[in-house]
Formats: C-alpha cells, structure tokens, sequence
C-alpha cells in the first residue's frame, strides 16, 4: 500500500519540490499551508496533489488536520516539517511577537505535528519524520535570533525524537538547507544576497529541488538505519 505523506508548507517553495519529490517516490501526499490560497489551489490543480490548510504553531489545528488527512487519504506514515517564517531583526529592534511567532512556528510547529502522528507510527511500527532546520541554525545569523534558535531548537529536537522512535522503526531526521532559491530568500536585499552567494563555494544559490531529493531518501525504506541526523545540503557553505 502507499505510504502517507504530509509536507508541511508544502504548496510553494522547498515544500513544494518535497511533495513532488514524495508524489514520486509513489507516496500519497498532503500539502499543508497557512494561508496563501492563491498558490495552494494553483499547486494542486498543477500536481493533483490534495492540499489541507492549518496552522503548524496551533496544536489542536494540528491535530485535527492530521485527523483529517487520515481519513481522507489514510493513516499518516511521514511527515515533513518544513514550514517556517522569518521575522528577521536585531535584538534590539525584534519586538516579542517577532521572537514567539518564529519560535511557536518553526519550533513549535514540529512539536504539535510530531505529537500528532509519532502514537499511529509507534503503533504500525513505521514512521519517517523529517525536520528542516537552517545553516543558521547551525552557523548563527545576524538579526535571526528568533529563527537561529528556533532551527538549533529543532536540531536537539530531531536527535532527541530520534532515540524515542528507533526501536519503532521510526526515524526522525534533519535536514540544514543552505541558502536555497525561494520566495523566503528573495525576500533578502539584493546587496546583502550578492554578499551571500560569494560566501557559498559552489557560487550559486541552492535549487528547492536539490533539498527535495534528500528528504525522499530519508524517506525511504532505504534510509531506515538512518536517525538523529542532520544532513547539510548547503553548497559547502558551512561544514558541520
Ligand atoms: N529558502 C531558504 O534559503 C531556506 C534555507 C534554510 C532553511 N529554509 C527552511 O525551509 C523551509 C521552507 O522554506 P521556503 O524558502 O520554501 O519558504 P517559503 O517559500 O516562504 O514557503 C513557506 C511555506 O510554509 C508555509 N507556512 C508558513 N507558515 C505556516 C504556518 N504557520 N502553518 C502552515 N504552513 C505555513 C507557507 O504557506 P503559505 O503558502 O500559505 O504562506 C509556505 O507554503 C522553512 O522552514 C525555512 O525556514 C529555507
């Protein structure tokens, strides 16, 4: 039978390249999103890909919409957390609604979803779990100590999760993307990107689609040895 997938903000961006990627490892896929109709409706008109709109910071959205998803295409095997926001500021302009959003988020959004679907995949005894954290989780950021400390936050998260599922047969991974070619990263200015892209060795912005082939494998049956770790896909930017 085909695996589920949920993708969280898988209707635009990297989560979009993670549900095409997941729709063609022969999973069934549910793409979650915030807000933007416009593009949800248009991604799943274009791939036939359902998509289901919740709030990844509001646990009980969370859980209904897993609940959801469940009964519309079946129990959930795999789950993408991948939405995430910025609220870029230094700490001395970042006000507390800039630092909670990120972190009730980015953060927090793991939390309800993992909490919502780790009982069915302790249960089925298979589960596949992928967290997408940041280099700037990794490496820090100016102006992003919200969201540094929200993707470090999910990094502990995912090795912390992962010795909780192993004997379950599931696996909770990471993934630190680079600086990847998105709305998010076009919404850096143009003199600050420059200064970016000469810092990436490869001499390029990542491809959503390149993050996307590193979630399928970990995804994989292939991959079930793997767990609690963090796979970097950053164009040698930052070496952790
Ligand atoms: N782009 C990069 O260079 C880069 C680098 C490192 C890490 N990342 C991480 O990769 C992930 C995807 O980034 P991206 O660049 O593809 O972002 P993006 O283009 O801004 O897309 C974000 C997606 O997340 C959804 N989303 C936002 N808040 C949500 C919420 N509260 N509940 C549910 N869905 C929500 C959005 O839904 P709507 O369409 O409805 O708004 C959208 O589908 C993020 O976690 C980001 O932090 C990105």
């Amino acid at each position: 039978m085909a695996r589920v997938a949920i993708v969280t903000g898988g209707t635009r961006g990297i989560g979009e390249a993670i549900s095409l990627a997941l729709k063609d490892a022969g999973m069934i896929v549910a793409a979650n999103y915030a807000g933007n109709e416009e593009k949800a409706k248009a991604f799943t008109e274009r791939t036939g890909i359902a998509s289901y709109k919740w709030d990844v910071g509001d646990y009980d959205a969370c859980h209904e919409g897993v609940a959801k998803v469940a009964a519309e295409l079946g129990p959930v095997d795999v789950v993408v957390n991948n939405a995430g926001i910025t609220r870029d500021g230094t700490i001395l302009k970042m006000s507390r609604d800039m630092w909670e959003d990120v972190i009730r988020i980015n953060l927090g959004g793991c939390f309800n979803m993992a909490h919502a679907v780790f009982p069915g995949m302790r249960d089925r005894k298979w589960g596949r779990i992928v967290n997408i954290g940041s280099i700037n989780g990794q490496a820090g950021q100016y102006g992003q100590v919200n969201y540094a400390a929200a993707k470090s936050g999910i990094h502990g998260f995912t090795k912390a999760l992962s010795q909780e599922g192993a004997r379950f047969g599931v696996t909770v991974n990471a993934i630190a993307p680079g600086y990847i070619d998105t709305d998010m990263v076009a919404a850096v200015p143009p003199e600050v990107l420059e200064k970016i892209v000469a810092k990436i060795p490869v001499g390029r912005l990542g491809q959503a689609h390149e993050i996307a082939r590193g979630v399928a494998f970990l995804c994989s049956d292939e991959a079930g040895f793997v767990t609690g770790s963090t796979l970097s896909i950053n164009g040698g930017q930052h070496m952790y």
